[in-house]
């Protein structure tokens, strides 16, 4: 009898003493004195034992130990979680370097866009860049083409809210009316950015893109200087060895024509490219028309110049083999990290 109040009383003590330290050592603990073997059990069976007189105190004194038993069990494990928690930080090394987040890369139109611009900016032209939304003495009187102008139905225009006098530009000559409004020649520039055309979406035409175009105004320029410029472009750009000026039509320059550059068909990308002519067009130019230089108030008898203007995305498509414009607008990730470069 004696036996089961000193046992009793002895694993009382293991119990306010019990100091697990670890997760493992308190899942032990547990399994101990409150699993469905506990150490507990047998004392309760002792209970049969005990002395009628003294069954009340064992009884309260087992109660002790269950209750005891249970209390130290949760304070140890509030103790434990209250640990875990301070201890999240605790392998966290402030000084290494950050985790890198996802880089991006460059879009196709301003790979080609920036490529086009460094050629030029390597003979002196300078970036001009201005509004989109345009009036239209920039975008077309200025540019020789007033009002009822058969030309307007080339470039068919977004107007604004109903308006005749504010627009969405349709090429970036309006860029160039606005330079040769406040700039003095020489006038060496070249107009990146984007226009807008209301044409039907599809896989070949979209209703805005952009475009390069170039001015350049001094005295004494002439259509030699424009061959000149646009061959060594059609080198850097394509490596291409000769172009070809075919006659055309724009309001702002007399005379005008569209440059084709060779590619010739030796491969099948040329070949393909380039239809099986070996010849690529490639943009619009002209000798300014000095209608245009006095619409904007430089004197035309004493100065002249040229311009080219090109579209972006038309060359992206093909540099890159894309058969669809509207990839270029849809900023599909997955598309666009398939182009890498250093422009
Ligand atoms: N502005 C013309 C276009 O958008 C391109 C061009 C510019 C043609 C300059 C000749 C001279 O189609």
């Amino acid at each position: 009898m004696l036996d089961s109040f000193e046992a009793a009383q002895a694993i009382l003590k293991d119990i306010e003493t019990a100091n697990p330290e670890s997760k493992e050592a308190l899942e032990q603990y547990r399994i101990q004195y409150l699993g469905t073997k506990n150490v507990l059990k047998p004392l309760f069976e002792h209970m049969k034992t005990i002395p009628n007189e003294r069954k009340k105190e064992y009884g309260q004194l087992m109660n002790t130990l269950k209750q005891a038993a249970e209390n130290k069990f949760n304070e140890l494990k509030s103790q434990f979680e209250d640990q875990a928690d301070s201890n999240k930080y605790a392998d966290l090394d402030l000084s290494a370097p950050a985790a890198l987040s996802d880089l991006g890369s460059r879009h196709p139109v301003s790979i080609v866009m920036n490529k086009i611009i460094s050629i030029f900016q390597k003979i002196g032209f300078v970036v001009a860049e201005d509004r989109e939304i345009e009036d239209d003495w920039h975008n077309f009187t200025a540019m020789n083409t007033p009002e009822d102008h058969p030309a307007r139905d080339m470039q068919d225009t977004y107007y604004l809210m109903n308006s005749t006098e504010f627009l969405l530009r349709t090429h970036t000559s309006s860029v160039q009316s606005r330079v040769m409004m406040h700039q003095k020649p020489p006038i060496r520039i070249i107009a990146p950015g984007r226009v807008y055309r209301n044409e039907t979406i599809s896989a070949r035409s979209h209703c805005q893109f952009h475009q390069v175009e170039g001015l350049y105004i001094d005295e004494n320029v002439s259509f030699a200087d424009l061959k000149q410029t646009l061959l060594y472009f059609a080198q850097e750009m394509y490596g291409a060895s000769n172009i070809r000026l075919r006659p055309s039509y724009f309001p702002f320059t007399e005379p005008s024509a569209e440059m084709d550059v060779y590619l010739g068909t030796d491969t099948e990308k040329t070949y393909r490219l380039t239809k099986g002519t070996g010849w690529l067009e490639i943009l619009g130019c002209g000798m300014v028309d000095p209608q245009v230089l006095e619409n904007c108030g430089i004197d035309s008898t004493k100065y002249s110049g040229f311009a080219f203007g090109m579209g972006v995305e038309r060359q992206a498509l093909r540099l890159y083999n894309i058969g669809d414009i509207r990839l270029l607008f849809e900023n599909d990730i997955r598309f666009l990290k398939q182009f890498e470069s250093t422009y």
